[in-house]
């Protein structure tokens, strides 16, 4: 009994030091403003702004060939992706295997690869000048990450390996899973506001 009481006296004490502590938020929801940051900047913003839509909007000047891309694959990204991208450790970049048909759906044991899944090869250039290589994502410059995916390409049979890759080209370039997917054009977002 007398614990219960103890206990029951601890409570309301702890209740009057919150009470006391924090006046202001007695009733109220979260403040309007938290009173720290400022706004980004122009220049903050565009840094960040660097997608790469689909059908290539967003893609920056600079080229590269698949030539080119030998040697910067060979020290940028062959000890995770193999010598030839086709060994690992990690993702296996190229194979065109199974050329016929798309049963990734129905067995998801199945390598997927630039060559045999990626819709479009724009969207190369975004990922590979966002996230690799993986130890250091961000650092490689327009005309690396253009080479880079002029090498990918070249490998997986796309392109030949004299073919230059730049904004306009690239954007052309038909993917063999170009039409393995449907497009996504669901409205109910932001658009709507
Ligand atoms: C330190 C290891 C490492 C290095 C170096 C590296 N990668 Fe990767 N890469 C990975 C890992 C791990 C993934 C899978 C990431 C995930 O699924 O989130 C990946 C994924 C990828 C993918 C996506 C594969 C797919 O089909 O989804 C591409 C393309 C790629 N890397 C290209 C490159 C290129 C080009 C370079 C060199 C500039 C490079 N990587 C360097 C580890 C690395």
């Amino acid at each position: 009994m007398r614990r219960r009481g103890v206990m029951a006296s601890a409570a309301v004490l702890l209740a009057l030091a919150f009470w006391g502590v924090y006046p202001s938020q007695r009733g109220a929801g979260p403040p309007a403003r938290f009173g720290f940051g400022r706004p980004a900047t122009v220049d903050e913003m565009n840094a960040w702004d660097i997608a790469v839509r689909p059908d290539g909007k967003g893609l920056p000047p600079g080229r590269g060939t698949a030539r080119d891309g030998v040697s910067l694959y060979a020290s940028h990204c062959a000890s995770c992706h193999g010598p030839t991208g086709r060994e690992g450790p990690f993702d296996r970049l190229v194979g065109r295997e199974p050329r016929q048909g798309f049963p990734f759906g129905r067995d998801p044991a199945l390598t997927r690869t630039i060559g045999n899944y990626w819709p479009y090869a724009t969207t190369l250039y975004d990922y590979l000048n966002r996230a690799m290589p993986l130890d250091r994502p961000g650092s490689l410059g327009p005309d690396q990450v253009y080479s880079l995916v002029a090498f990918l390409l070249w490998r997986n049979d796309i392109i030949a390996d004299s073919a230059v890759m730049d904004a306009r080209t690239l954007s052309r370039v038909v993917m063999p899973a170009r039409d393995r997917f449907v497009v996504d054009d669901r409205r109910g977002g932001p658009e709507l506001r």
